[in-house]
């Protein structure tokens, strides 16, 4: 297990969403209720990044044909998408954002 530092909690003031990159996985970071979260960056229905998509009371909307996701566990919730997201275990120290990617990139 390898952790990395993606991210400044200031960096959410002006973005609900950010788009990261840790151990060669791209990622998508948001932050709810004062928790931080992190997904796959891309939509599981045609590859949307998710880094442009709304966030709706725990939600994440894809700009792109508006599946919903819910942030916490990756669930896909209807519309267009079907699979869940890939979701990585978070921590914060301080303001520092940490994601957790195993070596071999695998998936929560
Ligand atoms: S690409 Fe996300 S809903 Fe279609």
């Amino acid at each position: 297990m390898t952790w990395h530092a993606v991210a400044d909690l200031t960096e959410f003031e002006d973005r609900p969403v950010l788009a990261r990159e840790a151990g060669g996985v791209a990622l998508a970071l948001y932050r709810v209720d004062g928790a931080v979260y992190a997904t796959q960056a891309h939509c599981t229905h045609a590859g949307v990044s998710l880094a442009g998509g709304e966030v709706v009371e725990g939600y994440i909307e894809c700009p792109a044909h508006y599946g919903l996701f819910e942030i916490a566990t990756g669930r896909a919730q209807g519309g267009p998408v079907c699979r869940d997201l890939a979701t990585y275990p978070v921590r914060v120290e301080g303001t520092r954002v940490w994601v957790e990617i195993r070596p071999d990139g695998a998936r929560r």
